[in-house]
């Protein structure tokens, strides 16, 4: 018995070694496990080192090395999808990926299908989940959500006798009038032609009760009187300059440290920034709030933001990046996520944790913020959506072309988009 046991390891050692396969945890055995690299945009709170290293310390056969991309959600576009294309499979195994970028990923084949059962999914805010979904299949599992909030100045509101703008006209009119008179700039969102502008302009037609396109990006709804007025509205601030000229160069870190620093008035931003900015230390702690984004008339709408974690269909350890998004997608780490890291869990039931909000006060707004979301086109071709978006807002927001006139071009260039 001993040595038909020993035998038949020879034997499997011998196929093994003609093979050429070196351990029983292949490429292709679902079930492997090993070390792992994480790719991520940039982690603009810096928490994630802390939070991958409670899983390196009990898992040192499966440890993850973090790759930080940079803080443009464009640029970290570009390098994971070169990465991806790399014919020896990239050198990325898990990928926290864009809300907007499952379909993409997926339609291309470069991220693989989960098995639902692994995680806990109808413990996550609803809305969420079927950003990491394509064609009926889980392609990812979400790990951060995100709502705008309109940030602004409470100490300033407060000596008017103002409550915050609900309303674009009462946000207009304070921007105008109230902001000069404490030596404030009025309003900023991230108005860079990139990721964040096309967040800010979809906001605004939104807000106005307008889309951009419908059926799953299949058809083009952007050419109507609310899109005008949602575009209107952001290239008005910039020709009246309640908008700050600057701010067409500001993404979510330069927008923040404006508001921070104590030169504006009103900022549209994620809540990381609501919550970096009031911590202490911050100039403008203790004198900021933060509300609903405001529409035409009374609270507008957010876009979805955030994003969620998928596994390169070459990872050399599948199940081991499964296992990682597991631990990453737990109760503990998704609270850690917004203790440490300033950001939004997907966990619905954090949201009403009453120690955590007394923490962070702004929980409940957050929460409504992003049931209230919309999530942007769910298309294989969103990345030139959002090009042909950022381009054309741009043109409206420099004063060269007018709101009707863009709205009519942006119809014809997504038109010309094949969406399929
Ligand atoms: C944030 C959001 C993301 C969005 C990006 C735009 O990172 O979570 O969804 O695309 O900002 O800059």
């Amino acid at each position: 018995m001993r040595w038909t046991r020993a035998a038949s390891r020879c034997l499997l050692a011998l196929g093994l070694a003609l093979t050429g396969c070196v351990a029983p945890d292949a490429e292709h055995d679902g079930e492997s496990r090993g070390p792992l690299t994480l790719a991520t945009a940039g982690d603009l709170t810096g928490y994630l080192g802390s939070v991958l290293e409670g899983w390196n310390r009990t898992h040192p056969r499966e440890r993850v090395t973090l790759v930080e991309l940079p803080d443009s959600a464009d640029e970290t576009h570009a390098q994971m999808v070169t990465d991806l294309r790399e014919a020896d499979r990239g050198r990325f195994d898990v990928l926290n990926i864009d809300v907007t970028w499952t379909a993409e990923f997926a339609d291309a084949g470069w991220i693989r299908p989960l098995d639902p059962g692994r995680f806990s999914l109808k413990a996550f805010l609803r809305p969420v989940v079927d950003t990491a979904t394509y064609d009926g299949r889980l392609y990812a599992v979400p790990y951060v959500t995100n709502a705008g909030l309109l940030l602004y100045r409470k100490d300033v509101l407060d000596k008017e006798g103002l409550p915050p703008p609900r309303t674009w006209a009462e946000l207009e009119r304070d921007a105008k009038t109230i902001a000069p008179k404490y030596g404030l700039e009025g309003y900023a969102g991230q108005f860079l032609p990139y990721e964040g502008l096309t967040v800010n302009a979809a906001e605004a037609v939104y807000s106005a009760g307008g889309t951009i396109l419908g059926d799953e990006g299949d058809r083009v709804t952007v050419n109507s009187a609310p899109a005008r007025e949602g575009i209107g509205f952001l290239a008005r601030g910039v020709r009246e300059g309640w908008i700050p000229k600057p701010a067409l160069s500001y993404k979510e870190e330069e927008s923040k440290q404006a508001f921070q620093d104590g030169r504006l008035l009103f900022l549209r931003n994620w809540s990381y920034a609501y919550a970096v900015a009031s911590a202490p230390g911050s100039p403008v702690a203790g004198k900021i709030g933060a509300v609903r984004l405001p529409g035409p008339d009374g609270p507008g709408t957010s876009v979805l933001g955030g994003s969620d974690l998928a596994v390169n269909t070459h990872a050399r350890h599948p199940d081991s990046a499964s296992r990682l998004i597991a631990y990453l997608t737990s109760e503990t780490v998704q609270r850690q996520v917004l203790t440490r890291g300033a950001l939004p869990p997907v966990r619905a039931a954090l949201y009403e944790d009453p120690d955590l909000v007394k923490r962070f006060p702004y929980l409940p707004t957050l929460r409504s913020s992003v049931l209230f979301a919309a999530p942007r086109p769910k298309s294989p071709r969103y990345d030139q959506v959002s090009l042909v978006v950022q381009a054309v807002v741009r043109d409206a927001m420099t004063g060269h072309e007018t709101s009707e006139a863009a709205v009519e071009r942006l119809a014809r260039e997504l038109a010309a988009i094949p969406h399929r």
